[in-house]
């Protein structure tokens, strides 16, 4: 079973970011709620489940029982199911999972499988939600752990980016230019609740993942004087720049203050406007620990997720989503060496996988993320085993009033990225 201590650096150094992670798991996660990380800002619909305490049989369960019983679960439910892992879960997860992949690998790895009544998606909320979005009404998207959210989702809600909206249109106007551009246009990264997916997808925006930011950047530039980015100011600072968007025109948005701390000209002034969110895992790598692996390494290729602080992202040699990540480590013909930037499961994963590489996180101190730490067996087995006896758990559920205008956006995504 994963556990703090058994996620080793190369330094075999057991520290990790947050001492509650190291706590056994049922200390960890004891108590019934929607917790931190899961969207708490959405609008939770009326009569929708909240994860309530995991029972005792699954709690006690050895992982050598949990294992057995997921395994068997799943072969007896066959085709009618299908279990998804993101590439940051733990091991215990993703050796159960038909497919493994980033969110947006993901939520088209749900359409491969037209047949499945039930998608258990092992990832964080919102890539449920986007599942639910994408698949037929009559399949259900479950969540393992309702409480599997993701807390750079959660730093843009619905009301705060409506208010702002409001106070931009209100400086903007509504008149496009002579070049049929709107004033404003809003983009979001994929990492956001399904309410700000139809809000773009409703304001002739579109939704960008960190591997194809620059093409809906680019797609959103021929549509937009100017673009509303949210909720990683990271991933859309470092890719506006590397399109050559100098910082001075992408002023941040803090939603606390008055015109988002700017003052009116700088706005009017702006091409990108840059939500004050943020990954709390991959703000953790510094220019820093890329100068020690380098000299502790030379030749030491440095890759980098684009969520990383851009001094980070500008220091490294490559830089992209974790599927970039994993490609760029699988294609080395040589052995090489390996600082990576982005979270340690997916980074241990790759060093497992490819011994002839020495290959290791930037960050000396175990930090996974939290949420998508939250998808513990226990409440794999519990949901399979469930779903088996005809109760659907935690199934993950966008109103289609919230789904229609949420799809329009995903689906422009889908054709602003080159075919083939
Ligand atoms: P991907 O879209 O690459 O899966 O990234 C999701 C994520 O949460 C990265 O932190
Ligand atoms: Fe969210 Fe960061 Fe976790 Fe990704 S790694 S799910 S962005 S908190």
């Amino acid at each position: 079973m994963t556990s703090i201590d058994t996620l080793l650096t190369r330094d075999g150094e057991a520290e990790s970011c947050t001492p509650e992670l190291a706590m056994p798991t049922w200390t960890f996660d004891p108590a019934p709620g929607y917790g931190p990380g899961a969207s708490m800002g959405d609008v939770i619909p009326v009569g929708s489940p909240r994860q309530g305490q995991l029972p005792e049989e699954y709690r006690s369960a050895s992982a050598e029982e949990l294992d057995q019983r997921i395994r068997a679960v799943k072969q007896r439910l066959g085709d009618r199911a299908v279990v998804l892992g993101h590439y940051y879960q733990r091991d215990e997860i993703v050796e159960h999972a038909d497919f493994i992949g980033d969110s947006y690998q993901l939520a088209n790895a749900a359409l491969t499988k037209p047949d499945a009544e039930a998608i258990f998606f092992c990832g964080v909320h919102f890539m449920a939600e986007t599942a639910d979005i994408l698949t037929r009404d009559d399949q259900a998207v479950i969540l393992p752990n309702l409480a599997a959210g993701c807390s750079m989702a959660d730093m843009a809600d619905i009301d705060s980016v409506t208010e702002c909206w409001e106070q931009l249109e209100e400086l903007y106007g509504t008149e496009t230019d002579e070049r049929g551009r709107m004033p404003i246009l809003p983009v979001t990264y994929m990492n956001c609740s399904a309410a700000l997916k139809g809000f773009v997808g409703e304001r002739g925006g579109i939704v960008c993942t960190s591997s194809n930011a620059s093409t809906v950047l680019e797609w959103a530039f021929e549509r937009g004087q100017r673009v509303l980015f949210f909720p990683d100011q990271h991933l859309g600072r470092n890719t506006a720049k590397r399109m050559g968007v100098p910082l001075e025109r992408m002023p941040m948005w803090n939603p606390r203050l008055p015109l988002g701390g700017n003052s009116p000209q700088e706005l009017l002034d702006a091409q990108v406007l840059l939500w004050h969110g943020f990954c709390s895992v991959h703000r953790r790598f510094t220019v820093e620990q890329i100068e020690k692996a380098r000299a502790e390494y030379p030749g030491v290729r440095v890759l980098v997720h684009p969520e990383c602080p851009m001094p980070v992202v500008d220091a490294a040699d490559e830089i992209g989503s974790t599927d970039f990540i994993r490609r760029a480590v699988a294609s080395a013909t040589e052995p090489t060496t390996f600082a990576i930037g982005t979270e340690i499961n997916l980074v241990n994963r790759l060093a497992a996988e490819f011994p002839q590489h020495r290959i290791f996180c930037l960050d000396p101190v175990i930090c996974p993320c939290s949420t998508m730490y939250r998808i513990h067996p226990g409440y794999l087995a519990w949901v399979m085993e469930a779903f088996e006896r005809g109760e659907v758990l935690n199934r993950i559920t966008v109103e289609e009033s919230v789904a229609e205008p949420a799809r329009l956006a995903l689906e422009r995504m889908l054709a602003a990225l080159p075919q083939g």
